[in-house]
């Protein structure tokens, strides 16, 4: 895996306004150093309201950043109000989408099976599905880090093609790391990452499982990302806290794309 994927979980934060003046700061400093970003890609995932404006925003900018959903339906159509499908989200210009964040299962209780069939969905309009996965602080604790990453993955991509898989992308994200300044050691996010990575290639085989990504996610800073990157497994950072102000996003991608 070459390139170093950088991503941007917004949550529930930013106005079309707030992301408009965020882009502007991003997209300036990526023209001045469009010579030296190496392999590094930049993906953002906005509210749903702002998807579409950040999308003609980078457009317009002409600028190779993603731009995806914290989220997505599993269903494609239907009475279920208040719910976005993969359809929609694809039409107003995302290229990817967040699935099973912890904050969606544990706040919203989303189980195993709804996040399968959300994986579905989104697969099934070529949107790029960014699996998360990660234990709580009690599973680590009782030292069950590897049996429920194991389980998460194995309930999530049940049944998946090898052409199916290797169009994921996979964030470890343990949740004792999640907005708490704990992140975790280069070391222990690696070790979480080879577990993924055996899975993988234990199901689909060595040559797919090294073209998924897998992203390190929880309190990821400038401080920290360098030496979490350095680790083999580990294949780009998916940023929450950090990557809100545009100053501190763009030094986290200085940081990694040099
Ligand atoms: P923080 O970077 O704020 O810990 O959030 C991580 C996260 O949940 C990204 O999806």
């Amino acid at each position: 895996m070459s390139r170093t994927i950088l991503v941007a979980n917004w949550k529930m934060h930013k106005t079309i306004e707030e992301t408009k003046l965020f882009l502007e700061v991003l997209a300036r400093d990526l023209s001045e150093r469009t010579s030296d970003r190496g392999t590094g890609e930049i993906w953002i995932a906005p509210p749903f309201t702002a998807i579409a404006a950040a999308a003609q925003f980078i457009r317009e900018q002409g600028l190779t950043v993603r731009i995806g959903a914290q989220n997505v339906a599993g269903q494609p159509q239907g009475a279920f109000t208040g719910e976005v499908s993969a359809a929609m989200l694809k039409e107003v210009g995302a290229s990817f989408c967040i699935i099973g964040h912890s904050e969606r299962r544990t706040l919203f209780q989303e189980n195993d099976a709804l996040i399968h069939e959300k994986i579905r969905m989104a697969l099934a309009q070529d949107l790029l599905p960014l699996l998360c996965i990660g234990e709580s602080s009690v599973e680590r604790e009782q030292g069950r880090v590897k049996e429920v990453l194991r389980s998460q993955l194995a309930a999530a991509l049940r049944g998946l093609t090898s052409r199916d898989v290797e169009k994921l992308c996979i964030a470890y994200e343990p949740i004792w790391a999640i907005g708490t300044g704990k992140t975790a050691t280069p070391e222990l996010a690696e070790e979480a990452h080879a577990v993924i990575r055996d899975f993988l290639v234990q199901e689909w085989g060595r040559d797919v499982a090294v073209k998924i990504p897998l992203l390190y996610g929880g309190s990821v800073k400038a401080e920290n990302i360098v030496s979490l990157l350095k680790q083999p497994d580990i294949d780009g950072a998916l940023i929450g806290g950090a990557s809100l102000d545009p100053q501190l996003f763009v030094q986290l991608i200085r940081c990694v794309h040099t």
